[in-house]
Parts: structure tokens; sequence; C-alpha cells
């Protein structure tokens, strides 16, 4: 058997850092490597084949630092990438290696949240052009009805640090509006990509009491940890003294800086080419 690796936390950029806090506050012990794929961020707006090209080499990657599973911290490489990775990529490695997403565990438990049955999903294009999420949360939850809506430029504002601006008021409501346009009874809504949890102020600020807004990290968090209970024989894989390490294709310097608002802490990362 290989040594103990790290599990691998692959993002198109900074937004999987808001899922790899929550991750590392549930579950310290464990070491993680992060990659960012800063260089050709953003996913969102890119076609299938690229995100699937792309994540598969970050996954590659990964691998090859010897990670035996990685987490897809990026609904739009969940959305787009995960499945074809897991059915045309992994079985080459031997059942060895496990990839996982962030659309299945939010759908799993998005039915505890709603009353009205009702979902509102906020997300990038290809989130959800690719319809990722009414399908599976149709698999556990039939009677929910499920709304969606592109933001495209809310990527873009938290990328550019103007999350706080007033410019970035004007795109949140317009897009929060389409999305309650849609139904009137609405009483969830779930942030379906790892920046928006930045917005979340913003996004309450447009949104009429009584609807619930879910970020994913707590759940991403959650769900991991019952995945390495249910399954020893990858959990004896993953090393456990508390490592952390960051890597991204663009600038050091720039992530080292831009991180922060992400993660909350300074970070110290390394440069990759893929
Ligand atoms: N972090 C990605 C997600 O969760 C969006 C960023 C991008 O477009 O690359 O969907």
């Amino acid at each position: 058997m290989s040594n103990p690796a790290p599990i691998g936390i692959f993002d198109s950029g900074y937004g999987g850092l808001t899922i790899l806090k929550e991750i590392e506050n549930l579950i310290p012990r464990y070491n993680f490597i992060y990659l960012g794929d800063n260089a050709r961020t953003p996913y969102g707006t890119r076609s299938f084949e690229t995100v699937y090209e792309y994540t598969l080499e970050s996954v590659r990657w990964l691998f090859s630092q010897g990670c035996s599973l990685v987490i897809l911290a990026c609904n739009t490489a969940s959305a787009k990438a995960l499945r074809t990775i897991q059915q045309n990529d992994l079985p080459q490695y031997n059942n060895e290696k496990r990839v996982l997403g962030v659309i299945r565990p939010t759908a799993e438990i998005i039915g505890n949240y709603t009353s009205s049955k009702q979902i509102g999903i906020l997300g990038t294009k290809g989130t959800v052009q690719s319809l990722s999420y009414p399908i599976e949360i149709e698999k556990f939850y039939p009677a929910i009805k499920v709304f969606q809506q592109a933001c495209p430029l809310w990527v873009p504002l938290v990328e550019n640090n103007e999350y706080e601006s007033e410019g970035a008021d004007y795109f949140i409501k317009k897009d929060i509006e389409s999305l309650l346009n849609k139904s009137h009874d609405i009483d969830t809504i779930l942030l379906g990509c790892t920046h928006y949890p930045l917005l979340l102020n913003k996004i309450k600020r447009y949104l009429p009491a009584g609807i619930e807004v879910i970020s994913q990290g707590p759940i991403i968090a959650k769900s991991l940890e019952d995945y390495l209970h249910r399954h020893p024989e990858i959990d004896e894989k993953c090393s456990k003294n508390g490592g952390l390490q960051f890597f991204t294709t663009d600038s050091e310097k720039d992530f080292n800086t831009h991180s922060e608002i992400f993660y909350g802490k300074k970070v110290n990362s390394v440069h990759i080419d893929l």
C-alpha cells in the first residue's frame, strides 16, 4: 500500500478555500493540499470539454502528489467534469483513487431545510446549464421544485475585490429578483458556487424575511467526515498531522494576498505548471 498522503482539495481558483476552511475546522487532524487553477479561472463560462480537461489535469497532479482522495471544491467542476472523471479516468488507477464533488452531498440534505418544497439555486452559468442540481435533488427529493438563476457577474466581482462595492449591489439585486420572480414560494436558497459566501451580507439585504440562505462549506465538511467514517480503506490512506499546503497555477504573490478574504488567514503558496 502507498504511504498515507494529504486529501487534495481542488478549485478553479480561490473559491474552494471557503470549503477548505470548514473542512479544516471539522477534521483538523487531516493533512490537505489545496490546488487553485488561478491561471485558467473562471471555469463558470467554459465548455464541458474545457472544464473536464482542466479539472482532469489538476486531479492528475494531485494524484501525482500521492493524494488518494480528491475533493472538487468547485461546483462548476463538479457539474461538468466529475462524472466523466469517475467513469472514464478513475478505472485506470485500479480502484486506488477517489474523486468526490460538492453537488451530490448538498443535494442529499437540502430537503431538510425547506418547508415549502421550493428551492432556489444560485450558481455560475456552467453549473446552472448543466442541470446537475435539479437532477441530483430530484433523486433524493422528487417532491421538491428547484428554480435556478445563473449569476455570471458574481465571480468576477469577488475575484476583482469589488464584492463590497455599490456595483455589486446592482447585480446581486437583479439576479435575486430574477430568481424570486420564478416562484414566490421559495423558502431556501442555496449558494451553489464557492465564491458566493463572500457576498452573503449583500444577498441577505435583497431577500425578503423568512428565506434561508445556505452556504455549502459546513455541508461538504460534514459529508467528508461521514465519508471517511464509512470508508476506512480510504481513511487509512489519508495522512493525519494537520499539515496544509497551497499550490496555484498563477502567481504565488497574488494568491498569498488575495486568498485571505476567502480563507480568513494568510497562506504561503507555491506555483506549479500543469
Ligand atoms: N468556484 C466555482 C464554483 O463553485 C466558480 C468559479 C469559476 O467560475 O471558476 O462554481
